[in-house]
């Protein structure tokens, strides 16, 4: 069987850095009928928005079957798990907490805890609230301040169980995919929309700091952010304007604020008319010290001047190779992104909190010999082992994802797992590229 091979003294082949897999409640919880209706519940109950119609109505069955998925985390020899906490799940509409919600994720925690498996908790990864959503969603204010209003109370009741709190992850998702281009639910579009979820978003996070700090006092905290590094097509200056652009305009535009309480340049770019409403305070709010930046990675993009008056920036195609979900593979980019951050920002630690490839999976008598997909992990984690060796500090990987679970507008086709599962028996079966996970673990110093 293959395996991910990686130089003896790399800094991840020693057992202070730490290892985990990801998920998120949506993508993998199923048992919808015990919380409220998110936006992505109703986003998929409408017609083409998702490719093959799917919802997360059952998803993984984590709910009943988060036991036997904490085994399979023990099993792999992870260090921590990352997953996400539904709102919709542990609150009620009243502003009270769902005792029936709070006790899943209660027990999830010190199952994980039995293991000596750290906890590393996402307090959003996109399930609002449809009652939420009905007076606005994130392009309402008042969404912010009932997003603190949630982590106080959920922070309060998981008490000292959570290593690390995200507040966030991925903003750019929630507000450009979600409220500007609208593929992602709640399906708004617009540009001005885009910017002021996204500035709400921000906030959120600034607010949800503060209230962490004061009810979860003994946990890390930080936000996970994705970002999608941009290259110019020529080393032109019409075309590196533009891919400067398209930067802070789908990554800086969340890592600026929240590391120096400021937009990136490209606001200027925008009539008044389609920038956030920014209120005297919030981006001093927006800036919190951090313990951890969460970085997320998978592909890059590339760009040239644009082709439409008005635009900033024309975006291309993916180049080859791809994964099954489109993305090009370039970990460069990787080791790019890292060291520009650290070189441009005054960085807390980073965690990798997502890294990983959906592969056209073949089920052969009874393996997945996705080899493909150890080739895309061992790239990663060398590009990454560089960019530590550089300089850049960087404390632990999360594999995404520990299992095959639903991946949003794309539904169930793109399997994104360590872990095979089968959505007519739900049984979990270790892929090639888990064995080679496990192995890479278990053979660190
Ligand atoms: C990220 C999301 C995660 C998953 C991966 C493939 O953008 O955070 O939920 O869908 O992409």
């Amino acid at each position: 069987m293959k395996t991910i091979n990686l130089p003896e003294d790399s800094a991840l082949r020693n057992r202070s850095f730490l290892f985990g897999t990801a998920t998120s409640s949506f993508q993998i919880e199923g048992a919808a009928d015990s919380r409220l209706q998110s936006i992505w519940d109703t986003f998929c109950e409408q017609e083409g928005k998702i490719a093959d119609s799917s919802n997360g109505l059952t998803a993984c069955e984590h709910v009943a079957r988060f036991k036997e998925d904490v085994d399979l985390l023990e099993e792999l020899g992870v260090d921590a798990y990352r997953f996400s906490i539904s709102w919709p799940r542990v609150m009620q509409q009243n502003g009270e907490l769902n005792p029936q919600g709070v006790k899943f994720y209660i027990d999830l925690l010190d199952e994980l805890a039995r293991r000596g498996i750290k906890a590393f908790a996402t307090l959003y990864h996109w399930d609002l609230p449809q009652y939420l959503e009905d007076n606005g969603g994130w392009l309402n204010r008042d969404t912010a301040y009932a997003y603190q209003h949630y982590v106080a109370c959920i922070a309060g009741a998981l008490g000292p169980r959570v290593h690390a709190y995200a507040t966030f992850n991925e903003p750019f998702c929630s507000a450009y995919l979600g409220y500007e281009i609208g593929v992602h639910a709640p399906g708004k579009t617009g540009r001005k929309q885009g910017r002021t979820a996204a500035h709400h978003i921000l906030l959120a996070h600034g607010l949800g700091m503060q209230t962490l700090r004061e009810h979860a006092p003994h946990a890390q905290h930080g936000i996970v952010l994705n970002f999608t590094p941009c290259y110019p097509v020529s080393e032109s200056p019409a075309d590196r304007l533009a891919s400067l652009y398209a930067d802070e305009y789908i990554n800086q535009w969340y890592m600026q604020p929240v590391m120096e309480g400021k937009y990136p340049h490209v606001i200027e770019k925008l009539v008044p008319e389609e920038r956030p409403d920014i209120h005297p305070g919030d981006m001093e709010t927006i800036c919190q010290p951090l313990d951890f930046l969460g970085v997320n990675f998978y592909t890059r993009l590339t760009y040239s001047a644009p082709q439409e008056e008005g635009e900033l920036f024309s975006e291309h195609e993916h180049l080859p190779p791809k994964t099954a979900i489109g993305w090009e593979i370039y970990p460069q980019a990787f080791y790019d992104l890292l060291t520009s951050l650290h070189a441009r920002y005054n960085l807390p630690p980073i965690y990798i909190t997502e890294n990983g490839a959906a592969m056209p999976d073949k089920l052969e008598n009874g393996e997945i010999a996705d080899n493909d997909r150890i080739d895309y992990y061992e790239a990663h984690l060398l590009a990454l082992s560089k960019a530590i060796d550089a300089g850049v500090n960087v404390s632990g990987y999360f594999a995404w994802s520990l299992m095959d679970n639903f991946e949003w507008a794309e539904g169930y086709e793109m399997r994104f797992g360590l872990i095979y599962v089968d959505f007519e028996t739900q049984e979990r079966l270790f892929k090639h590229s888990a064995y080679a996970y496990k192995s890479l673990l278990s053979q660190r110093k």
